[in-house]
């Protein structure tokens, strides 16, 4: 590929050429502290959150992109030439910069002018603070006298007010040099947790210190950027560098910066490690923390144990799940990639990338709550606490916070579809874990007393109930469901969401089957009460001849549908038409063959189509768009995980296979794609815009967890259910056989399933430990590891 491609093994990300027609970015974290950074050393830092503890500045919409970041100069005492560490910001000598992105570290690697260097950049696990591991080599034949400055730009605290109010902001800046600790610290002595508009002053400094230190004596600094770039030049050029001289000053006010300058001499051939640190220290124990934490890492040994501390972090994870298709190329994305991009969605709660810059909201609940089936598996007891923080985002009457910035600070909207998604996660989770008993731990209302987790559920119920829906027996619309965008469908007199009529069937499915288990029929008399008016409504209300409507407009009014001129097919609608076994087989086949039909393209099955070409408002903001991109039009990459989803609960393997590897995110070429090949976009342009194949908002989307899920869960087949794991697999004829390798209530089941037949889908038999199983559905075993073999027929 132009740009880069896997390594062998599948486990780093290998870029040759830096010029990536958009930053290609990694995540490195801990969970407290995070750092994100590109192929070309970009990126910010942040502690806690990205709105409230932002570390570093990161220039938004910058020409050039991704400014500024992590960034290592090397100057040549002798000759003056320098160059920075990562091809970018200097620009030297692109050809010889080469980057590994890997499982929370990246690796930058070069040569210029004979000096040979790999800086290594990672968050370690139980510090806050990220290390830049800097390894040089003087490949030259003559002693060389360098100097290494490393840089960064502070934020320090509230990163809107920062941006928004920089001119009054810059005043609380505090910078200083610490020359016994050869450290530079810096804070900010106001400090905004609230709303960033207010003119509500808050009477507080920001709670931390940053501290910028080296493993070598730092012989100049700077603290100011005005001073180290110089007046009319960038971090191209900055002016300390050329010149070779600091203030080493340290500066209260201003546009505060971090330059360390070290000294190293190399004799030829002779190498030097220096390692920087970049973190923060809680001011509360400053004092009697700093020099014990800036003790640490000034040898390699320290950093060698951090990084392999991270790598086995990732591998424990990775190793929950492993498959082994005919095709290497998916297992690459199936084992690692999209499990690593649906970690990191959760762990940064979708705020911070190269597209959204932690500024403007907060957590989403919907997303939160989708995020979490990634980590349930894994991780289940983080998985407990982001339900637990879910529940307490809810009023007593089942709304929620639709975004919350921490916990109990948030905005309600009218989204209709918002509690409904925390069935999915406490459901998903009792599954893998068979914890039942989260169901009566306790959590407040934001409104109320205390009630169980079963009560909060139960209270999801009453958005179904009779004054929430409209006159068709719909959920009323609202400000909109899934689908954002669908924000004014109805106008003043108010739409009805047939997607979100399906969607709380499914919910309200998966909750009958958590009270099947429970043996509580009382309550399920209560949730069919709920659902089965619905389910009828649906049917008989929204079926259109060849698929279903998306919406009740005012007057009566079909949105998604054979009258309307654009958006007349909705791919939500069909496929959780399926999702939500809303129909008999012939209705519901009938709807994905109209997906295929109406909604599919080179680049994959769109969201909706036609795209709107002219702005209504009775239906809101997807009209605005233009079209093919994001809501209007484009393939939305989060929704096609549900079309895959519908095809295997449809059996049909080869469509499922033909959507998945249709739009992995290596399959469009670089130039035309622009973002990551190794991570999921939010969505990729169609061919309803004159650029098809162009993705944005990479990263930051629930694609991930949903394709890790649909994947394993449904395409491979196996599944964890309340009483063991079903085997039921729908997969492309043409492969013979897979291995599934899956740890489910502390067993480790190794799978191993045969298509003797080709068939897509269908199990003949299944053996565990050599005996023959009636049905699909494995028990759970006693373990530790437990071999089953499956034969499709
Ligand atoms: C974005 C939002 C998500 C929404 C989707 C469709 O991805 O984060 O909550 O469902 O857009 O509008």
């Amino acid at each position: 590929m132009k740009y880069g491609e896997f390594s062998d093994d599948g486990r780093e990300f290998l870029i040759h050429n830096v010029a990536t027609p958009t930053p290609w970015i990694n995540y490195l974290y801990n969970g407290r502290y995070f750092s994100t950074i590109s192929n070309n050393s970009g990126g910010i830092s942040y502690f806690g959150n990205p709105l409230h503890g932002r570390v570093t500045r990161y220039r938004i919409n910058d020409v050039p992109p991704d400014r500024p970041g992590k960034y290592v100069y090397v100057r040549d005492r002798d000759s003056g030439e320098y160059w920075s560490l990562s091809w970018q910001p200097v620009g030297r000598d692109r050809p010889r910069y080469k980057v590994a992105h890997g499982f929370g570290y990246t690796r930058i690697e070069t040569n210029v002018s004979r000096i040979v260097s790999k800086m290594t950049c990672l968050v370690p696990l139980d510090d806050d603070r990220e290390l830049w591991d800097v390894m040089l080599t003087n490949q030259s034949d003559r002693p060389r006298r360098l100097s290494l400055t490393g840089y960064v730009e502070f934020c320090l605290g509230h990163a809107h007010v920062d941006l928004i109010n920089q001119c009054d902001d810059q005043h609380f800046n505090r910078v200083h040099f610490e020359e016994d600790l050869n450290t530079l610290f810096a804070t900010k002595t106001y400090w905004v947790t609230r709303h960033s508009g207010t003119q509500q002053q808050e009477n507080q400094a920001w709670n931390q210190w940053a501290y910028f230190t080296a493993s070598e004596p730092v012989v100049r600094y700077d603290t100011m950027r005005e001073r180290f770039i110089g007046p009319y030049r960038n971090e191209n050029n900055p002016i300390a560098v050329e010149m070779g001289e600091m203030a080493s000053r340290g500066t209260d006010y201003g546009n505060v910066v971090g330059a360390l300058q070290l000294e190293l001499d190399l004799k030829p051939g002779e190498s030097r490690r220096v390692i920087f640190s970049l973190g923060v220290i809680a001011k509360r124990s400053f004092d009697k923390d700093k020099a014990a934490t800036l003790a640490k890492y000034r040898n390699g040994k320290a950093v060698d144990d951090a990084l392999a501390a991270v790598r086995k972090h990732w591998d424990e994870y990775f190793n929950h799940m492993r498959v082994n298709t005919p095709e290497d190329h998916l297992n690459v994305f199936i084992n690692y990639w999209i499990p690593y991009q649906a970690r990191v969605a959760f762990d940064v709660g979708r705020v911070a990338s190269f597209y959204y810059w932690g500024i403007s909201r907060g957590f989403g609940f919907r997303d939160t709550a989708q995020d979490t089936i990634a980590i349930t598996q894994s991780d289940p007891e983080r998985a407990r606490r982001r339900i637990h923080l879910l529940a307490r985002q809810m009023f007593r009457d089942g709304r929620v916070f639709h975004h919350f910035t921490s916990d109990g600070q948030g905005e309600t909207t009218r989204h209709c579809d918002d509690p409904f998604w925390l069935i999915l996660a406490v459901t998903d989770y009792i599954k893998e874990t068979g914890d039942t008993g989260i169901l009566e731990k306790q959590e407040p209302f934001l409104d109320d007393n205390t009630a169980t987790m079963l009560e909060h559920l139960l209270a999801i119920l009453k958005r179904a109930g009779a004054e929430n829906l409209g006159k068709h027996g719909l959920p009323i619309f609202g400000r909109g469901d899934w689908n954002d965008t669908l924000d004014y469908i109805g106008g003043a007199d108010g739409g009805e969401s047939v997607w979100g009529g399906m969607f709380f069937v499914a919910m309200m499915n998966q909750f009958i089957e958590l009270l099947e288990f429970l043996g509580r029929n009382d309550l399920i008399t209560q949730v069919k009460a709920v659902r089965d008016p619905l389910v009828n409504h649906l049917n008989t209300h929204c079926w259109d001849g060849e698929w279903f409507i998306r919406a009740f407009g005012a007057k009566d009014r079909k949105i998604g549908s054979k009258e309307s001129d654009a958006g007349r097919i909705f791919l939500n609608a069909q496929s959780w038409a399926v999702l939500a076994n809303l129909a008999g087989r012939a209705r519901l086949t009938q709807c994905m063959d109209s997906v295929r039909k109406h909604l599919d393209s080179d680049v994959g099955p769109k969201i909706c189509a036609p795209a709107y070409r002219k702005i209504d408002p009775e239906i809101g903001l997807i009209t605005r768009c233009v079209g093919g991109k994001k809501e209007n039009g484009a393939v939305f990459c989060h929704p096609v995980t549900w079309c895959i989803m519908a095809e295997c609960l449809l059996g049909r393997g080869d469509e499922a296979y033909r959507y998945f590897t249709k739009t992995l995110p290596d399959r469009i070429d670089s130039d035309t794609f622009m973002a990551e090949p190794y991570v999921y976009s939010q969505y990729i342009t169609s061919d309803e815009h004159d650029e098809p194949g162009r993705a944005s908002h990479s990263w930051q989307t629930g694609t991930a967890a949903w394709m890790k899920k649909v994947v394993i869960d449904y395409l491979l087949g196996v599944r964890a259910m309340y009483e063991g794991l079903k085997i039921d697999p729908a997969i492309p004829s043409h492969w013979k056989t897979y291995t599934v390798e899956r740890v489910y209530r502390g067993v480790r089941y190794v799978i191993e399933v045969h298509n003797p037949a080709g068939v897509q889908n269908g199990v003949k038999k299944v053996d565990v430990e050599g005996k023959t199983i009636e049905g699909n559905v494995v028990p759970i075993q006693p373990g530790p590891v437990c071999h089953v073999a499956v034969e499709m027929g």
